[in-house]
């Protein structure tokens, strides 16, 4: 038999990066907690009919779809909005509103691997559903600035726009929604030439597309200044002229709250997803070109799903990602140092012994491990100062004789006999 790989885009996660994405985790999980999102937990697996209703071409061309033994089409989830969604269309819609919901786990999509890039990876995801306010989309532009932070990213940067611009104009000139899709599609990959080519086979007006060409290279860091400017290129549809001054009033509010995000504006960013209906973003760093996160607005996925209208806003982190990025800028996200204990016993016969006094350290809060290989004492020393153990618990006969065993540093090499009462509090005060 071939020896056994994962299967390709899928990665085992060894000690040290199983802790790291913990670590990440937790710290999404303490943003969600300052800003009030509960968690909530969804199936891993979910009708297709739910994951494909608007999650655009793109992704649904790369979910891992198949039939469950009952003939049902299902698919692993390529997102975790669709499910939120669900949930507060169905068993949570008489909930009072705003809702904050947060999410955090495995995600699937058949994705060409690529540094940054896996078929399975993990995001932290919150959404905020019942308000279409601009306070809304601000708490989650800032609540991921947040996420950045605390994960100890440096020189991330967001890039937002609104995709009521370009649904704006695109409705006004009455190009079919299918084509609009397969337009902010191309937009989305920044293949603006081909978006205008597509554009121009539906024979929309040739000073529309011309306006597209000029919006596409509109963007700056001067975000209001920028708002202003597409403004004034729309100014002749009334629902891309709404778009911007949305977005202003959410830039606006940002920029009150002291929250000092870079913000870049761009006329012509689009998103793979469909389901957006407002302000739309991506988080990046400068020197790698992956996003970091993204989400937006989309006030009309709840209904599409049978439940009250509800407006929404959410965002979804790429916590390999955050960890890539934290290992580029080689500020390794460390959890901190925690003492190690390894209990040795002597001789064999004192096997139950060793198993009885690195129980009372576990039940007094101290993490213990077993010596099991029965090594011999100096082996099995070696052994733990190789592994970087604090300290070794030495459990030998003479020393049980007087209620005591022997605690040993092993970076000093220093030790102590101490009485088996005490060995905790002394293993709390000392490193
Ligand atoms: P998304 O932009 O498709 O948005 O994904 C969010 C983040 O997931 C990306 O910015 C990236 O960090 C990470 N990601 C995506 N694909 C991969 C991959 N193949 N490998 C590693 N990381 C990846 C959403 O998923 C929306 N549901 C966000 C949202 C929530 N919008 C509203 N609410």
């Amino acid at each position: 038999m071939s020896e056994f790989k994962p299967v390709r885009g899928m990665r085992d996660f060894l000690p040290e990066q199983a802790e790291m994405l913990r670590s990440v985790e937790g710290k999404a999980r303490r943003v969600a907690e300052l800003y009030g999102y509960k968690e909530i937990v969804t199936p891993v697996v979910e009708p297709y009919d739910l994951l494909s209703a608007k999650a655009g071409e793109e992704v649904k061309s790369r979910m891992f779809l198949f039939k469950d033994l009952g003939g049902r089409d299902v698919a692993l989830r390529p997102e975790f909005t669709a499910s939120v969604a669900r949930l507060v269309a169905t068993t949570l819609r008489n909930e009072p509103k705003p809702l904050r919901l947060f999410c955090v786990g495995s995600i699937y999509r058949y994705d060409e691997p690529q540094r940054g890039r896996y078929r399975e990876f993990w995001q932290s995801n919150y959404e905020l559903m019942g308000s279409n306010r601009p306070e809304a989309d601000a708490e989650v532009l800032m609540l991921s600035d947040a996420l950045m932070h605390q994960a100890g990213l440096k020189k991330h940067a967001f890039k937002i726009g609104h995709i009521g611009v370009l649904r704006g104009i695109l409705s006004q000139e009455r190009v079919d929604e299918k084509i609009q899709n397969a337009v902010m599609q191309l937009m989305d990959k920044k293949q603006y030439d081909d978006a205008v080519a597509l554009l121009e086979k539906s024979e929309i007006p040739r000073r529309c597309t011309s306006l597209i060409q000029k919006l596409v290279v509109i963007r700056g860091t001067s975000v209001l200044e920028v708002a202003d400017r597409i403004k004034t290129l729309v100014e002749d549809y009334e629902q891309s002229v709404e778009a911007v001054e949305n977005l202003k009033e959410v830039l606006g509010l940002v920029s009150e709250s002291g929250c000092k995000i870079d913000l870049t504006v761009e006329a012509g960013f689009a998103r793979g997803l469909e389901y957006y209906t407002g302000m739309i973003f991506e988080i990046n760093i400068p020197d790698l070109d992956i996003a970091f996160g993204g989400g937006g607005r989309y006030n009309r996925l709840i209904e599409l799903y049978g439940g009250e209208p509800t407006p929404a806003v959410g965002v979804a982190h790429g916590l390999d990602r955050i960890m890539l990025g934290l290992e580029m800028h080689k500020t390794p996200e460390r959890s901190e140092e925690r003492k190690t204990v390894m209990v040795i016993p002597t001789k064999d016969e004192l096997s139950g012994q060793a198993l009885r006094v690195a129980q009372l350290l576990r039940m007094a809060g101290i993490p213990a491990e077993l010596e099991i290989m029965r090594r011999r004492m100096v082996k099995a020393l070696e052994v733990a100062d190789k592994r970087k153990t604090t300290f070794a618990v030495i459990v030998g006969e003479k020393e049980l004789g007087e209620g005591a065993v022997v605690i040993r540093n092993l970076s000093r090499r220093e030790q102590d006999t101490i009485r088996i009462e005490r060995m905790a509090e002394y293993l709390k005060c000392h490193t």
